[in-house]
């Protein structure tokens, strides 16, 4: 039988081909990429993904995506790329169109399963940016604000601020102003006070969608002191130091007239130590012989000629030098 061995190697490559064929379909053995999110913010968008981890080998991504109006898969420049990042091209830039997008992972001829997004519609679905604050100028009933919108708005968009504003003390009953201007004012502030505010964008769209940003974060600001009350400070100061001086004078020239009587009254009064004054009235007392003894270097000497003139129990131990303390109270005990 001659054609037997051809046909077996036609069956062997049948199967072979099914085998490989069903291979690049989708392969068991290759995870899906995961936590597959679209990220947009300020209408920039990208699709992320957590990186798929295999042993051995380079794992690449592939991005489609199909919009509501042509409901067909098209790539998105992000075919077989290494990053686990896909920004969206600029023909997805319309706001009001519904995306979808899908993305797997490729290892050679393996690939992973599809994992697709929930619908995106930038309009509704990215985050919105507080706005920038380019400067605040202050005055004493009022700060003015200017702003730059956190993104270029198209045309049938209506920008709208929220500024709430606060005076920053324990009780922060908040206030708010809506304005559709890039500069504006908050008024009827109290002078020489700490204002703090936060500003939030309103997106409204001509499909009646409103959107809220992110609040910024708070900005303090003191209001300025106002011209009358600054004329007031100064009339006040004027009016004191006026006074001030005043008294001053008054006072050197009470001097000037009594200082005869002051000088007498205030001269110190004459007054002899207690020491010396018992020493006088009774010269026997040893009161002088312990002072003078105190100034010398080497009170032990002293001790033992006080205490030994004095005939007392105490002249032995003092004769040993531990004293200071005995001499103070015998001291004492003596005068
Ligand atoms: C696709 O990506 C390449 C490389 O990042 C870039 O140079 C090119 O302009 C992109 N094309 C489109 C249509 O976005
Ligand atoms: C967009 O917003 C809608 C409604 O809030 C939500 O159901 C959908 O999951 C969001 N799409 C994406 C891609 O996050
Ligand atoms: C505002 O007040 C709070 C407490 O009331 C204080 O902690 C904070 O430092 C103040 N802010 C400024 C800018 O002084």
């Amino acid at each position: 039988m001659p054609c037997r061995a051809p046909l077996l190697s036609l069956l062997l490559f049948l199967l072979l081909g099914s085998l490989r064929a069903s291979g690049a379909e989708s392969s068991p053995h290759l995870p899906a990429p995961k936590d597959v999110m679209v990220y947009s913010y300020n209408f920039r968008s990208s699709l992320r993904w957590s990186p798929v981890k295999v042993d051995r080998g380079l794992v690449l991504y592939t991005v489609h995506f199909k919009t509501g109006a042509f409901n067909q898969w098209d790539e998105m420049n992000c075919t077989r790329i290494t990053q686990t990042e896909c920004s969206f091209p600029w023909s997805l830039k319309e706001r009001r169109w519904t995306v979808v997008l899908r993305v797997r992972a490729e290892l050679g001829q393996v690939t992973s399963d599809w994992v697709e997004t929930d619908p995106f519609v930038a309009e509704r679905n990215t985050t919105i940016g507080p706005p920038k604050v380019n400067s605040v100028t202050e005055s004493s009933d009022s700060l003015l604000i200017s702003v730059t919108p956190p993104f270029g708005s198209e045309a049938g968009d209506f920008l709208q601020y929220h500024v709430s504003y606060w005076e920053n003390t324990t009780s922060t009953t908040k206030k708010v102003i809506k304005t559709s201007s890039t500069l504006f004012k908050i008024k009827s502030l109290k002078e020489w006070t700490l204002y703090c505010f936060e500003i939030q964008v309103e997106l409204m769209t001509h499909s009646d969608l409103h959107l809220f940003g992110l609040q910024s974060i708070p900005e303090c600001y003191r209001t300025k002191i106002s011209e009358a009350t600054r004329a007031g400070y100064i009339v006040l100061i004027f009016v004191l130091v006026l006074l001030f001086v005043n008294l001053v004078a008054v006072g050197l020239f009470l001097l000037w007239r009594h200082h005869k009587t002051i000088k007498y009254w205030s001269r110190p009064p004459l007054e002899i130590p207690s020491h010396f004054e018992e020493y006088l009235k009774d010269p026997s007392m040893p009161v002088l012989e312990v002072l003078d003894n105190y100034a010398e270097d080497d009170p032990h000497d002293s001790l033992s000629v006080v205490f030994c003139g004095e005939g007392s129990q105490a002249c032995g131990s003092s004769l040993d030098g531990q004293a200071h303390s005995h001499t103070i109270s015998s001291d004492s005990e003596v005068t």
